[in-house]
């Protein structure tokens, strides 16, 4: 058995009196695409925090391939192969959307002098689709376009394990459906993708397991097809999710995957 890329052992996280991550503990394989859910407040976003070194641990210990990067700074995450998009998406406004995406692969030390960010920035607004865009101002962009920035500044710091926060929250099911594609042919770059999703679409087509954060805790760990039919995973989460929704909430285990 090849060794994890990614592992946290009980990690907690305490802000003030509050939990938000609760001796919490998994492995991802290499080229995993997870997908982490549970309602708001859960500490999915906490999660990507305490791995990229944006909150130190309370307790317990996290290893990137073998290596204990507790405590690592977030430029020390990214110079590691460990990137991550932002919840909420803050580009800088004035900036071009080129200069954006230029500033992440320098900040990720993928490439050491400005010329090459930039043709690392080019190539990754090429692949995103916003080459159209490369020179007016971030301001300039739709929410899907500033998602879509967000992944172009993740990917120009040539991640290895990559860390989505609600990537497609907001946009509209065409636009889902893009942003599909495109995580798709991230991981088939060879890419680890860790995943936090509320749109069960994405979920069931992409993600071949699932973690369940609830205050804290991590209450289910399956593929999608058991976390669906998991009693305390439809109290926590689905239940609330989809009680007023009829027909029945999930699509059959591997529904719509080509
Ligand atoms: N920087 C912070 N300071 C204080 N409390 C925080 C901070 N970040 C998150 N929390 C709290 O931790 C809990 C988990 O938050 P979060 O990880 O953002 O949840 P999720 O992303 O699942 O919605 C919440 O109760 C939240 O209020
Ligand atoms: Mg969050």
């Amino acid at each position: 058995m090849t060794a994890p890329i990614l592992q946290l052992q009980a990690v907690s996280k305490e802000f003030g009196g509050i939990h938000a991550l609760n001796t919490v503990s998994f492995a991802l394989k290499e080229g995993q695409i997870v997908a982490v859910i549970g309602p708001n407040g859960a500490g999915k976003t906490t999660l990507i925090n305490v791995i990229t070194g944006v909150h130190r641990v309370s307790s317990g210990q996290v290893t990137f391939r073998g290596e204990d990067v507790t405590g690592q700074r977030p430029f020390q995450a990214a110079r590691r192969g460990l990137a991550r998009t932002f919840q909420i998406v803050q580009p800088f406004p004035r900036m071009s959307v080129l200069e954006n995406v230029a500033a992440g692969a320098l900040f990720g030390g993928a490439h050491a002098r400005m010329s090459e960010a930039m043709e690392a920035a080019r190539e990754q607004l090429a692949f995103t689709g916003l080459t159209a865009f490369t020179d007016r101002p971030a301001s300039a962009l739709t929410l899907a376009g500033r998602k879509r920035l967000e992944l172009a500044k993740s990917l120009a710091m040539r991640p290895q394990l990559l860390m989505l926060d609600e990537v497609n929250s907001g946009l509209n099911s065409s636009e889902i459906d893009g942003a599909l594609a495109l995580i798709r042919s991230i991981a088939g770059r060879g890419i680890t993708i860790l995943i936090i999703e509320h749109v069960m679409k994405v979920i069931f087509s992409l993600a071949e397991r699932v973690l369940v954060l609830h205050h804290g805790e991590l209450i289910a760990d399956g593929s999608p097809g058991e976390i669906a039919k998991d009693q305390r995973v439809i109290e926590a989460y689905l239940g609330e999710k989809f009680a007023r929704r009829s027909p029945p909430p999930f699509p059959p285990p591997h529904a719509g995957q080509g």
